[in-house]
């Protein structure tokens, strides 16, 4: 009865390697989950990163880590092709053109049954495994095929999107049918529970109400205790002050983080911000944007096209309305630590959101609970999961312009009581629900064995 009892399973470990040493991986993903496996003294089966190697399982903050390794080709087809240009894609509204192809589609396969041995092999009797996200999606039948034994659990970060964009996808039964092969199957908003259902009825024939899988919604959300922990401290206070000074006090900080991904919709906010000069609605003497936009699969093309309209639009404003002093936006392609990320939450006085799809967005959640009591404001796009339950932001639609140029523009007037309540209210929601609430839940409704795994009726 060796073996693992608490088992996470996702594309990535929680750390990458890079060169001879190990850095926490990018995205909400990590984020959400790096503190439940720790609190856990849980096991996490994932890639480490690089290409080619094989490294031995080791331990690290208290995790069992046990590192899958992708060869280069796998890695371009199963990580870069089928995961990141294909299931991104299409999942997130075909915001670019996700390519079929056949040979992604068989390397996504064949990794994803790597994945599910390495979980056979490593689950203790009766385990639980909780598997994560878009890359793994096979991942819960192939395992329920082999063990009858282990409670599975299978959560979607990302949107799942509606009926006639799942049927484009060649694959989309096979792909339906690997997530069914978990107990409880969980997606951020009640609108991806929706699509998922209709999916399952419409291309399996399968009725959801009948089916003994639990299906269901569990928004995701942040370490609060963390966040508040590092927005209290000394270190972060003074760093928040030194960045606003040196970037001359402005009397408007506005801030956008975000991995530099074609969902997050920077050029429509940097085109908006643009606009908003040039009509002299924000003046560039006393207003800044910070944009720190996060290296993301730079091997894949849309993303470095991205990366270039990103760069040249920033060029641009701060051509146009710069001084020699500075510019209006500063720009950095970089990412940043923890304790940096919240230091320039308290900086700033505005945070755009603006995604033009987004499973959830958890730099929302925690700009509010870093700034709690702090007052500023959030402008937050409807097409963001975090819009469900951050109702008091200043709520914008990315694709209409002149709708986002009103909602930056209210953000900016907004201050004193009206910013204090509305933002001490979010971080209060927040607060509420917080990722060990949001694990707690799903893992409640996973062991709970009146949810025992049976076949369908
Ligand atoms: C999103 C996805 C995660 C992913 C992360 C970073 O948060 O939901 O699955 O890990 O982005 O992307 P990357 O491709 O670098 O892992």
């Amino acid at each position: 009865h060796d073996g693992q009892s608490f088992i996470v399973m996702a594309n990535r470990l929680p750390v990458d390697r890079c060169r001879d040493s190990w850095h926490t991986a990018p995205g909400g993903l990590v984020s959400a989950l790096a503190p439940i496996v720790k609190a856990e003294s849980g096991a996490w089966i994932g890639w480490p990163g690089t290409c080619d190697e094989t490294i031995e399982p080791f331990s690290a903050d208290g995790m069992h880590l046990f590192p899958i390794p992708l060869s280069c080709a796998e890695h371009r087809q199963y990580y870069e092709g089928f995961s990141n240009s294909v299931l991104w894609p299409l999942y997130h509204d075909l915001i670019v053109a996700p390519q079929y192809r056949r040979d992604w589609w068989r390397t996504y396969e064949a990794v994803n049954a790597r994945f599910a041995q390495a979980a056979i092999e490593t689950a203790a009797y009766g385990a639980t495994i909780w598997i994560h996200d878009y890359q793994l999606q096979l991942v819960p039948r192939m395992i329920r095929s082999q063990r009858r034994d282990v409670r599975i659990g299978f959560f979607n970060h990302i949107p799942f999107p509606p009926v006639g964009l799942v049927g484009q996808l060649p694959w989309r039964e096979a792909v339906l049918d690997g997530l069914l092969g978990a107990d409880v199957i969980g997606f951020q908003r009640e609108s991806d529970v929706r699509n998922f259902r209709d999916a399952s009825q419409r291309f399996l024939g399968i009725d959801p109400d009948r089916v003994s899988n639990v299906i269901d919604a569990y928004p995701i959300s942040v370490d609060v205790d963390a966040i508040r922990e590092a927005a209290e401290s000394d270190s972060v206070a003074r760093l928040s002050r030194q960045i606003r000074h040196d970037l001359g006090s402005p009397e408007v900080l506005m801030l956008g983080i975000d991995r530099l991904d074609y969902t997050k919709g920077i050029p429509q906010r940097l085109r908006a911000f643009e606009e908003l000069l040039e009509d002299g609605v924000l003046a560039p003497e006393t207003t800044m944007l910070t944009q720190v936009a996060v290296p993301s699969r730079e091997g894949i093309g849309a993303y470095q096209d991205l990366r270039d309209e990103v760069e040249r639009l920033v060029g641009r404003i701060n051509g146009r309305f710069g001084t020699l002093e500075r510019g209006v936006v500063q720009y950095f392609h970089q990412s940043y630590s923890f304790e940096a990320t919240i230091a320039s939450y308290l900086a700033a006085d505005v945070l755009l959101v603006t995604s033009l799809r987004d499973g959830m967005n958890l730099v929302a959640k925690e700009f509010v609970t870093a700034r709690q009591e702090r007052g500023g404001a959030l402008v937050l796009s409807e097409f963001a999961g975090a819009a469900d339950e951050l109702d008091r932001a200043v709520i914008v639609n990315p694709h209409d312009i002149s709708g986002l140029k009103n909602g930056i523009r209210e953000a900016a007037k907004l201050t004193g009581d009206d910013a204090h309540d509305q933002m001490a209210a979010m971080a209060g929601t927040v607060e509420d629900h917080d990722v060990h609430q949001w694990a707690q839940s799903f893992l409640n409704d996973l062991q709970n064995p009146v949810n025992a795994g049976l076949p369908f009726l």
